[in-house]
């Protein structure tokens, strides 16, 4: 394979690799599960067992499930242990119930289920301290640790949602985003990405997951791309042009689905004479025109994409605007080099609880000039999700590789409720094109003109 990041970024496993991993193992774990107490200490007993929404679980199933897959990946199969409370298994396996039924299974009590995830947790700790790490693939370069604090965060992204779903007053507080920064308002609304060949996925970035693997070519020809994503004052404008009624610019299945539905806005928006209120955690306020549009479907955003003349970009053009390198050919880690996402860089990490205004963050642009790739909304490429080539499920065919096919559209880049360990521009999120209580927007692409 003509890669050539495997060749210049794959290090052979040191000493001090191993430690930097191990003491970032922990801080991980420990950090998502501040998190996820965050989400549920905030809510009582009731609050905890109700279903916002049959979209969701209840929270407490949520927290179990978390210590479940913990005690199955690094207890019993990464520490080699006794299993703790293999009965909770059935109960805990997102694939014997669908969401809506989780609610009438024999959940264990709020109480039960923190006392479960805290017990677990020791013996992780034990494991983690423990283990040997050249003795498995499982835990090469510490994966197991990683990978089980990336699924923590994911449901705490989760959880976050159900929140949003949520009726009643505020449980959640956090302070709003900076503002724009003074050259917000005059960006280029695209940037061109020229023709040429990149290095998609990765086969060494230690944590990365299966479906992200393995690094392979891929040729493009050149492209534009939004500088920013589509705000609410864009999309506003796509409403207020009869967006929503003219069957012309949706797909034949989104415009189905649009009718069915009575699609007429973001979810959790309403009008309120001429003004647009949406409900944010609890609050009632006016939609922020420069904020990035959040709580579409993908079916709303390609319709969107074709009103503006435009489309959906690819998922492969959206990772080469965030990684590519005209410099040295080489693709980053992240948009703004192989750091790890700061406060500088991306609308991450639940430290808001809105996106930033659209043209934030200047500091974690992409080379090709592109902000916000990472962080604020997931945004939704046109690709369906499927595996590179070379997959090989890792360790588990239940995390990707039964959602492969057609049925899932691609999202990239986290939103403000992702945790940076889950969060990279090689990172692969997919969801059922008429889901919107996710934390997802878009931007739109084009080709260039013929000239
Ligand atoms: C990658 C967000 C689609 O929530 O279904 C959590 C992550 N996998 N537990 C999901 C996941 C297993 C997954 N997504
Ligand atoms: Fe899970």
């Amino acid at each position: 394979m003509s890669d050539r990041r495997v060749v210049t970024e794959a290090p052979a496993t040191t000493g001090a690799d191993t430690e930097r991993l191990r003491a970032r193992a922990r801080t991980e774990l420990e950090a998502a599960r501040a998190r996820t107490a965050g989400l549920t200490d905030c809510l009582d007993t009731a609050g905890l067992l109700a279903q916002h929404s049959p979209l969701m679980s209840p929270l407490v199933w949520d927290l179990a499930h978390i210590g479940n897959q913990e005690e199955i990946w690094l207890v019993r199969t990464a520490g080699g242990r006794q299993a703790m409370r293999p009965e909770l298994d059935p109960v805990y396996d997102a694939f014997q119930h669908p969401r809506a039924e989780r609610p009438t299974l024999p959940l264990l009590s709020p109480e039960q289920a923190r006392r479960f995830v805290a017990e677990v947790r020791e013996q992780s700790l034990d494991v983690l301290a423990d283990s040997r790490w050249d003795q498995d693939p499982l835990l090469e370069r510490g994966f197991v640790f990683g990978m089980v604090a990336q699924h923590e965060q994911q449901h705490d992204e989760t959880m976050l949602a159900t929140h949003q779903l949520r009726q009643g007053p505020p449980v959640l507080h956090a302070p709003a985003p900076p503002p724009a920064p003074a050259d917000a308002a005059g960006l280029p609304r695209d940037v061109l990405i020229p023709a040429g060949p990149f290095t998609m996925g990765t086969s060494t970035d230690p944590w990365a997951l299966d479906n992200e693997r393995p690094a392979h070519t891929v040729e493009l020809p050149a492209f534009r791309l939004d500088t920013t994503p589509v705000s609410n004052a864009d999309y506003l404008r796509f409403i207020e042009d009869g967006g929503y009624t003219q069957p012309r610019w949706w797909s034949e299945d989104g415009w189905k689905h649009c009718q069915e539905a009575g699609l007429q806005a973001p979810l959790f928006w309403h009008r309120d004479g001429d003004v647009w209120l949406r409900r944010r955690f609890g609050r009632t306020e006016p939609v922020q025109p420069q904020q990035p549009v959040v709580h579409v479907s993908w079916y709303e955003a390609d319709a969107y994409a074709r009103w503006a003349g435009r489309r959906l970009p690819t998922e492969a053009e959206w990772e080469k605007a965030a990684r590519y390198d005209p410099a040295d050919g080489l693709s980053r880690r992240n948009p703004w080099g192989d750091a790890d996402p700061g406060p500088e860089h991306a609308n991450l990490d639940q430290r808001h609880l809105e996106p930033a205004a659209v043209g934030s963050y200047p500091d974690g642009a992409a080379p090709c000039g592109a902000r916000q790739l990472l962080g604020d909304v997931w945004e939704w490429t046109s690709t369906d999700f499927t595996g590179y080539l070379g997959f090989r499920a890792f360790p588990y065919r239940e995390y990707s590789e039964v959602f492969f096919g057609s049925d899932y559209k691609v999202l990239r880049g986290g939103s403000f409720g992702t945790a940076p360990v889950a969060c990279r521009s090689t990172f692969r999120n997919w969801d059922y094109p008429i889901r919107r209580q996710i934390f997802s927007g878009f931007r739109t692409a084009a080709d260039p003109e013929a000239s």
